[in-house]
């Protein structure tokens, strides 16, 4: 009986050691933790549950057959993070530089299939050297197989991806369909193509980070939503953001515990915007003044700084925020700003977090690189988020909310449940200056009667009591009790119910 339990052990030993100590130690030396301590970090002390340790690849090629490590270059299985289930897979780059056979897409696909059918978040920890060369097209298909599960889980389950090292190819592909992508800085990169491709095609010289490091990713192009330092920091911060989620769409988000009174004022709030209408301020000093205990997980803090993004708790429930920032481009709606947040309403409607927005909007960016990027079409795309949104909807304007934006942002007639303004708001077509010039054409050489124009037009819509008497504001709400109000909205509306008619799905403009 004894070597029989020998066995088991040697073969688990076999499986843990991965591509072995020499490839454990270069990965040490890249700064980089090793599959296995990552899923350590990630999880709760010693919940781990390993799958398929023994799986190996099936290849008899290129002399694959005498090459083979039980696990197969990924570590599956679930765990705990704060005592609620989640599954993960983390790529073991020390096994064949932790690129995906078929075997290896079983494994992963195992989990993700659990995770839908159980209702519980998927965390890919990615490490990789993409398609398994040496197994051709049963690769390629291992990584459809993979894409369908992404594809099908989307909007079920939280899928969360955290780029650790190299991650080029199908492994970028899967990434890129789960909602929310972190990066490491200085070890991670993400292309659809290498370097030495992108040379040979195009004859361009372009290095790892230019192509595809986290200063393209989570500052230029948006696909990645956060970096951190190093392993430990993104693992840490991933267990931070699962604490805010839903388990599954079945679920609601979880409750904490809060030491921070609902009722809190925040006196400050009434100075914080500058009677200088021009004048920027934080926007994120009101999130973080109404928020529970001031912690705001970020989204996309570095990519369309114009607007922001993320998780917080009013009360003890978690709440996802957007809002313009005046302090960049003051606050303007543009391509990437109208992108980022149309994807993050999108998460939090599909898993039924409440939305609260703060608006300070001059309205969308105009020029032609916006137009010709497809302004339109990547401004509705926001639009069409907020207005197919039935998750509970606050809205609170603080100051400008002109023209098309503040139809956009969460407004009543897009079926905002709750919308207030403070009394600094500005509700119009336009600002007063370009008002006057459009209205009052055959004044323009006269600056007198200019400038009286337009200190008319400010007494009338510069104030947010023209769109209360209308009923587009359900109320004018001092800054100090902003918190206070906001709880009770969301208190108000946790049994909203509201369906969409009946589609198969909608055709929101990609
Ligand atoms: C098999 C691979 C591999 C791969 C790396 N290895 N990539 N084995 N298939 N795709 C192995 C290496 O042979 C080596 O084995 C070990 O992993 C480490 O690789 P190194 O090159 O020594 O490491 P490093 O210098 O750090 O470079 C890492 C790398 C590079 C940048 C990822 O390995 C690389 O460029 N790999 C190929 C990337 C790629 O083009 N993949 C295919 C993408 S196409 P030993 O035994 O020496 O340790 C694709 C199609 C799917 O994915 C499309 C679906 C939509």
């Amino acid at each position: 009986m004894q070597h029989i339990l020998e066995e088991l052990d040697k073969r688990r030993a076999q499986a843990r050691a991965g591509g072995g100590e020499r490839r454990i130690a270069s990965q040490h030396a890249k700064g980089k933790l090793s599959a296995r301590e990552r899923i350590d970090l990630l999880l709760d002390e010693q919940s781990f549950e390993e799958f398929d340790m023994f799986v190996e690849h099936r290849s008899h090629d290129f002399g694959m057959e005498e090459q083979r490590i039980p696990g197969d270059g990924v570590v599956t299985g679930w765990g705990t993070i704060s005592g609620r289930v989640v599954y993960v897979f983390s790529k073991d780059f020390t096994v064949f530089g932790g690129s995906l056979s078929k075997a290896h897409a079983e494994k992963i696909v195992k989990v993700q299939e659990m995770a839908a059918r159980n209702g519980a978040p998927i965390i890919g920890l990615f490490d990789a050297g993409g398609a398994r060369i040496q197994e051709g097209v049963d690769s390629l298909a291992g990584y459809a197989d993979i894409f369908l599960q992404n594809v099908l889980s989307s909007g079920v389950i939280p899928q969360i991806s955290v780029i650790m090292g190299p991650c080029a190819g199908g492994d970028v592909y899967s990434p890129a369909m789960t909602d929310f992508i972190f990066m490491v800085k200085d070890t991670a990169y993400m292309y659809v193509t290498g370097p030495d491709v992108v040379k040979t095609v195009i004859n361009e010289d372009v290095s790892h980070e230019d192509l595809g490091g986290y200063r393209v990713h989570a500052l230029k192009s948006g696909v990645a939503d956060g970096a951190f330092e190093n392993d430990l920091e993104a693992l840490s911060q991933v267990r931070r953001l699962v604490d805010f989620l839903p388990l599954s769409n079945r679920e609601k988000p979880p409750l904490r515990d809060s030491y921070d009174d609902p009722e809190r004022e925040e006196p400050s709030l009434d100075t914080l915007v500058p009677l200088n209408p021009n004048q920027p301020y934080d926007m994120k000093e009101l999130i973080l003044k109404v928020v529970d205990e001031a912690d705001f997980f970020e989204i996309s803090p570095d990519y369309a700084k114009n607007i922001i993004t993320g998780f917080g708790r009013m009360d003890g429930e978690t709440v996802g925020f957007v809002a313009n920032q005046p302090q960049v481009l003051a606050g303007v709606l543009d391509i990437d700003a109208s992108r980022k947040a149309a994807r993050f309403v999108r998460f939090c409607d599909a898993f039924n977090i409440p939305i609260v927005t703060f608006v300070d909007v001059p309205g969308f960016m105009p020029g032609t690189k916006q137009e010709q990027g497809a302004l339109i079409k990547h401004g509705a795309k926001l639009l069409f988020a907020y207005a197919e949104a039935t998750a509970p909807k606050v809205t609170l304007i603080t100051r400008k909310a002109y023209g098309g934006a503040f139809d956009v942002m969460s407004s009543k007639n897009i079926r905002g449940d709750v919308n207030y303004a403070w009394p600094t708001a500005e509700i119009a077509v336009m600002g007063p200056k370009q008002a006057v010039e459009i209205i009052f054409r055959a004044d323009i050489g006269d600056a007198k009667k200019l400038a009286e124009r337009e200190a008319e037009y400010k007494a009338h819509f510069a104030n947010p009591f023209v769109a209360a008497s209308r009923g587009y504001i359900d109320d004018v709400i001092m800054p100090r009790g902003t918190r206070r109000r906001i709880v009770r909205a969301l208190k108000s509306l946790k049994n909203k119910q509201l369906s969409n008619p009946w589609k198969k799905h909608d055709n929101i403009p990609l």
